[in-house]
């Protein structure tokens, strides 16, 4: 069809232009001829461009079409390849309902493929590939969150935007809990570093089997046990990636789970009297600001704080002078005891650490009400049956420094990722870039400076050469990978975009890095009015690499204009 639309185009177009010139004088007709013949050589040359685009096209959709037959993977069943139009809002109707992505949008025109891959002969993971039409060369594998189970399918549509070819794989099961780790250490294995592992090997032969050449650098993006997923490739397979990104990371993992697990029991035992009732809170928020806010923008603070690690928060501050008090202004000793235990590290046998303290800041306390207050944390619940003692009846609500120890000396699935030694890593030229939310409910940010810390006297190596390798931004005001009061639109997911200049968003500065060598000094990220970019910037911050602060300059006091500290100009990184 298309070969004949053109013939017939060019045949009509040609007849006309000759038709009427033929008449003039014997020069005019010369003219004529040479203006028709080179108006002839441009249109078959527009001609043969667009029926070549044609082709391609074609060429693209039936490769994608053929593809899944034609690809041979080792221990792989390939279920399907299939041509995604850019605008296609997916339907992901065998997807496991708890994972709660049942639909998504693709960005660009693209291959789908997907397969299982056996890890043992009693796990595998399910994996998709997606390879866009515009490829720029890049590899890129997305991870996981929590305990699950779920493909990532909004980071696939992310990435695969931006002209990567990328990977997502269910991390050896499905769904969000933890059931499938019961009498199957293999499916544990997979969660700790096999499932990454395997579908970044696999995925590298796809794209090359797809493309008919390999991948000129290879990326990871991923957040929480995503963030743990890119450090333990950093840790164990220093080939995997030229340039990690990896978020708010669930590392010192077998620590955070008895971490999380003892605020549950800490409320509990507190009961109704010994936790600050809801109606505190806003006090209870306002004293910390007070306590530990910039203090330099007067009656204007931002509303969260810059450097929660420097908070000695003292809620005896807040104790009611009589019992008979205005309740919603104050609280009781039993209350502010309680309220220090949850921003306490937590300890455990022989006075050894087990995590850090849970971040001060306002809305904390809110979180982890909500987050922990009414039962034992699922993931914890289900890790400790399921992974550490493969008990489905184990009592997961009174866990004591005993189970935190034991969890902690198995390692299931070698889940732990707190290995200091980079040096595989940085010897074959990796980039690794960390950030941390500084208002994180779910993984306290105090513990992403222990593991810097730990790197650094592990390697022997100050600051300035770890600058070199691997570099740990702290994003005030974000929580849990997203979100916050803060400017917290970093580019590290496809929701918190607020530009591609590699100044302003993680993964195009890692790619910047890892391709030009320019590492990222600073972040800066972007908080929009209300959330919504149409509305409008409503401030940005410069954050900070560890071990620099961020430090508020501007002009302060009597003077200082409402929205002086909305300026980046008046934070300085000290
Ligand atoms: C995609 O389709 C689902 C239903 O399958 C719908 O709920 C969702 O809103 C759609 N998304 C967009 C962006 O249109
Ligand atoms: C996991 O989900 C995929 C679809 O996403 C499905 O094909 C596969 O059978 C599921 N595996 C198990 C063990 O349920
Ligand atoms: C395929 O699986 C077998 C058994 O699990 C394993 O020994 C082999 O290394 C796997 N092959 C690849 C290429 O991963
Ligand atoms: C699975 O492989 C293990 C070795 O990794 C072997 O001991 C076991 O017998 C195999 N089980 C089956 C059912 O093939
Ligand atoms: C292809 O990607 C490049 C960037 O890598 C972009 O500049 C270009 O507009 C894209 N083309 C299409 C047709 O999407
Ligand atoms: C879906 O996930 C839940 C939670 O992990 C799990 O209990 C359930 O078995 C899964 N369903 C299927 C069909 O795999
Ligand atoms: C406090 O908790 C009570 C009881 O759950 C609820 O009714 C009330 O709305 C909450 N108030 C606030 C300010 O959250
Ligand atoms: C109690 O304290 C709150 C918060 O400071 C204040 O808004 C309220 O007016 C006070 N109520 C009384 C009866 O003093
Ligand atoms: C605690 O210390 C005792 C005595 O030194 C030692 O036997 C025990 O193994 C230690 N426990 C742990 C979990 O390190
Ligand atoms: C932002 O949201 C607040 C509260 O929902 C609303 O009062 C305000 O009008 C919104 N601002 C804009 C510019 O839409
Ligand atoms: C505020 O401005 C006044 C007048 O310019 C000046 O005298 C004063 O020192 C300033 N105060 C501060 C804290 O900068």
């Amino acid at each position: 069809m298309a070969v004949m639309e053109v013939f017939n185009y060019l045949y009509e177009r040609t007849a006309e232009t000759l038709r009427p010139r033929a008449t003039g004088s014997s020069k005019e007709v010369g003219e004529t001829v040479v203006k028709t013949i080179k108006m002839l050589v441009q249109r078959f040359a527009v001609a043969l461009a667009w029926l070549s685009s044609l082709s391609q096209a074609a060429t693209f959709e039936q490769q994608c079409a053929q593809f899944s037959s034609q690809l041979q993977l080792d221990n792989a069943t390939v279920w399907f390849s299939e041509f995604v139009a850019a605008g296609t809002n997916l339907t992901l109707s065998q997807n496991n309902v708890t994972c709660a992505r049942p639909s998504q949008v693709v960005e660009v025109d693209l291959c789908r493929v997907a397969l299982y891959v056996a890890t043992s002969n009693r796990s595998g993971i399910s994996m998709e590939a997606w390879l866009p039409k515009n490829w720029t060369g890049r590899f890129l594998s997305t991870g996981n969150g929590g305990i699950s189970g779920c493909i990532q399918y909004e980071d696939l549509a992310y990435t695969t935007s931006l002209g990567f070819s990328t990977v997502g794989a269910n991390n050896g099961h499905n769904g969000t809990g933890g059931h499938a780790f019961l009498d199957n250490p293999d499916v544990v294995t997979d969660f700790g570093w096999r499932s990454i592992h395997t579908n970044v090997v696999v995925g590298k032969q796809i794209s090359q089997a797809f493309y008919g050449k390999p991948h000129t650098k290879s990326y990871y993006l991923g957040c929480s046990t995503g963030g743990r997923q890119g450090m333990k490739s950093a840790q164990a397979f220093p080939d995997d990636f030229d340039g990690i990104v990896a978020g708010s990371p669930a590392i010192r993992f077998n620590g955070l789970d008895s971490w999380s697990g003892n605020f549950y029991p800490t409320i509990r035992d507190a009961g109704p009297e010994g936790f600050p009732p809801n109606t505190t809170w806003a006090a209870i928020d306002a004293a910390i600001l007070a306590q530990c806010g910039t203090g330099a923008v007067g009656d204007a603070p931002d509303g969260f704080l810059e450097n929660p690690d420097l908070c000695h928060f003292r809620p005896e501050a807040l104790v009611c002078p009589t019992l008979s008090a205005n309740v919603s202004s104050c609280i009781s000793g039993a209350q502010a005891d309680t309220i220090r235990a949850i921003f306490s590290p937590l300890y455990g046998v022989n006075g050894s650490l087990v995590y850090p303290q849970m971040q001060v800041g306002p809305g904390i306390l809110e979180a982890i009400y909500a987050i922990y207050g009414k039962a034992q944390f699922p993931y914890t619940a289900d890790w400790f049956r399921y992974a550490v003692y493969n008990d489905p009846n184990y009592d997961i609500d009174h866990l004591t420094p005993k189970d935190w120890a034991y969890a902690e000396r198995l390692n299931a699935g070698e889940t732990n990722t707190f290995d200091g030694d980079l040096s595989p890593f940085q010897s074959k030229g990796g980039k690794l870039l960390t950030y941390h939310g500084q208002a994180d409910p779910i993984i306290s940010s105090a513990n992403s400076p222990t593991y810097y810390d730990l790197v650094s006297r592990t390697m022997d190596l100050p600051s300035t050469a770890l600058d070199d390798f691997y570099r740990f931004f702290r994003v005030s005001g974000m929580g849990h990978c997203s979100g916050g009061p803060g400017a917290t639109f970093i580019g590290n997911v496809g929701a918190a975009v607020a530009s591609l200049d590699p100044d302003q968003n993680v993964l195009m500065a890692m790619v910047r890095w890892v391709e030009q060598g320019t590492a990222p000094d600073t972040i800066l990220g972007t908080k929009f009015v209300n959330d919504t970019a149409s509305l409008g910037v409503d401030f940005q911050r410069a954050h900070c690499r560890y071990p620099f602060r961020n430090v508020y300059v501007g002009g302060g006091g009597e003077n200082a204009t409402t929205d002086a500290w909305k300026d980046p100009a008046n934070w300085v990184c000290q």
